[in-house]
């Protein structure tokens, strides 16, 4: 048996690292109360000394499950001294930097938070940037599921395919997804406003479209709308059938029927988000079980800078 307890249970995602990992699985069976608080049980003590790790998304809805996470790292940390939080979707990635005078910078106190509770690691899947592990002072791990994604792919009859990103942001992906493929790629350009949240396309780089396949490679899919502009963007360009992948498939606000109304022909997402796939018609689940735990295998990950002390606060 591997020398590491896995934590967690809200999806299969944990048993899954877990039996990947010949790991010992403790479940946390959440309950919630009709005010929506959780109350978590193990369904068996952690061995004592032994290094673990808490597998729970932050996904919608975010700050509860944030909460979970929470909890049971603090929980883990009562037993071992080594605690991993794989966080595979990390809500408030996004927030990783100001944008607007005013406007709190909630990835910094999120990773403070999952550090005080008692992560001495954190590995995510697909983080929305980069930046926002400079926020954790503890090594901070990133893996891609575009692998994944793209093995999904590579059986299809797709013709000439194109991966195409939404954003610029999201070209380096996009890249890497198109390399794996064998395919070609191109990116729009997105312009959202950061008042009301209404994305628009306003340009591309896009080569020739007709009659290709197109591939949307994005990290993750909220409301849909980025989704559903591009895929507009892209038909009237005469392209061929439209795909959209994505390692985090939240779907809120019906996004699955809207997506599917703007013509595309299906969506991949991976099991990072639990049972999205259940209200979206035509969609695909990917599992990222194996990433996850090669990733606590080999307990790689960078240390982001520590914070910078708030004026007058003392320095450690
Ligand atoms: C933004 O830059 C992200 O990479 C996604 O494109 C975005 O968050 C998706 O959100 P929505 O589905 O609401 O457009």
């Amino acid at each position: 048996m591997a020398d590491i307890t896995v934590i967690g249970g809200r999806n299969g995602l944990a048993a899954g690292v877990a039996g990947r990992l010949g790991a010992a699985h403790v479940k946390a069976d959440v309950r919630v109360f009709p005010d929506g608080e959780g109350k978590i049980t193990l369904d068996s003590r952690p061995e004592k000394g032994r290094p673990a790790a808490v597998v729970h998304s932050a996904s919608p809805p975010v700050d509860s499950n944030l909460v979970r996470a929470l909890s049971m790292i603090r929980e883990a940390r009562r037993f071992a001294d080594d605690v991993t939080a794989v966080i595979p979707y990390m809500g408030y990635a996004r927030q990783d930097q100001s944008f607007l005078d005013g406007e709190v910078v909630t990835m910094e106190v999120v990773a403070g938070l999952l550090e005080s509770a008692g992560a001495t690691r954190v590995v995510v899947v697909d983080i929305h940037s980069e930046r926002a592990l400079s926020h954790f002072s503890v090594p901070a791990a990133n893996v891609s599921a575009v692998p994944e994604l793209v093995a999904h792919f590579a059986g299809r009859d797709l013709s000439d395919p194109l991966v195409v990103s939404p954003d610029v942001g999201g070209i380096e992906r996009a890249r890497r997804f198109a390399e794996l493929l064998g395919a070609g790629c191109a990116t729009l350009e997105k312009e959202r406003d950061r008042h009301t949240g209404e994305v628009r396309i306003v340009g591309a780089d896009l080569g020739e479209t007709a009659g290709r396949d197109v591939v949307l490679v994005d990290d993750m899919i909220s409301t849909g709308g980025s989704i559903v502009k591009a895929a507009g963007f892209l038909k009237e360009r005469g392209c061929g059938r439209i795909f959209a992948a994505c390692t985090h498939a939240l779907l809120v606000g019906g996004a699955g029927a809207k997506i599917n109304g703007a013509g595309v022909a299906g969506v991949v997402g991976t099991n990072t988000i639990d049972g999205w796939a259940a209200g979206g018609g035509g969609a695909e689940v990917v599992d990222v079980s194996g990433i996850m735990a090669a990733a606590l295998e080999s307990r790689g990950g960078r240390r982001g800078p520590s914070p910078q002390p708030a004026a007058g606060q003392r320095q450690p």
